[in-house]
């Protein structure tokens, strides 16, 4: 039952971006939108930086080669896609895969916030340099991955604290062994927050 309420606040959501388009450089040039997908009552919400072209071609996030590492990375700690939700924090493809703008990723942060304020996860794990420091200003991916952040936020009205754990993108991983041991360990930080054992 609150499952269902949280899927129909999810879709909620993603129909009013479509009706606010608030990037319409963006949207013109994707082939729709990729809002997010997963469990809504997931423990953990991982978000990586904008959709790339098999992403933007199916609709959700993290269907190329990286989420295919991804998953991978979810088996190693006994998750699958069905007990976790993931997003991106601009949802729209960029054209040719370029960064997103800091126009772009200011235009989708309230939804994102939206998003996780509907969700409630234990924890936000962000992929990626560009996900990571839209939650913390400061971050040097190198020397602060693994360690979970708590910070303040507006979640709705309400000052909550959520707590931020920066994970190197998995795409970084993918042909660079000493990253993909790093991102192992890290996924076991991911496991334990979640099984409340730290
Ligand atoms: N990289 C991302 O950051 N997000 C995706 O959805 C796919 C690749």
């Amino acid at each position: 039952m609150i499952r269902k309420q949280k899927q129909e606040q999810l879709d909620e959501l993603a129909n009013l971006i479509l009706e606010d388009n608030p990037t319409p450089q963006l949207k013109a040039q994707a082939t729709q939108l990729v809002f997010g997908s997963g469990n809504p009552d997931a423990d953990v919400v991982f978000i990586g930086e904008a959709p790339g072209k098999n992403e933007d071609l199916k609709g959700e996030p993290f269907v190329g080669a990286a989420g295919k590492f991804l998953d991978e990375m979810l088996d190693s700690v006994q998750l699958k896609r069905s007990d976790i939700y993931i997003t991106n924090i601009v949802k729209y493809r960029p054209p040719n895969n370029r960064d997103p703008l800091p126009q772009e990723k200011a235009a989708f942060w309230p939804y994102l916030l939206k998003q996780i304020a509907i969700i409630q996860p234990k924890i936000i794990a962000t992929l990626g340099r560009h996900s990571g420091s839209a939650f913390l200003q400061d971050l040097t991916i190198s020397r602060d991955h693994g360690q979970p952040k708590k910070l303040r936020v507006v979640l709705d009205g309400k000052e909550e604290t959520i707590v931020v754990l920066p994970l190197y993108h998995p795409a970084a991983a993918l042909y660079n062994g000493s990253l993909r041991e790093t991102l192992l360990e890290d996924f076991q930080i991911v496991s334990r927050i979640i099984s409340n054992e730290l």
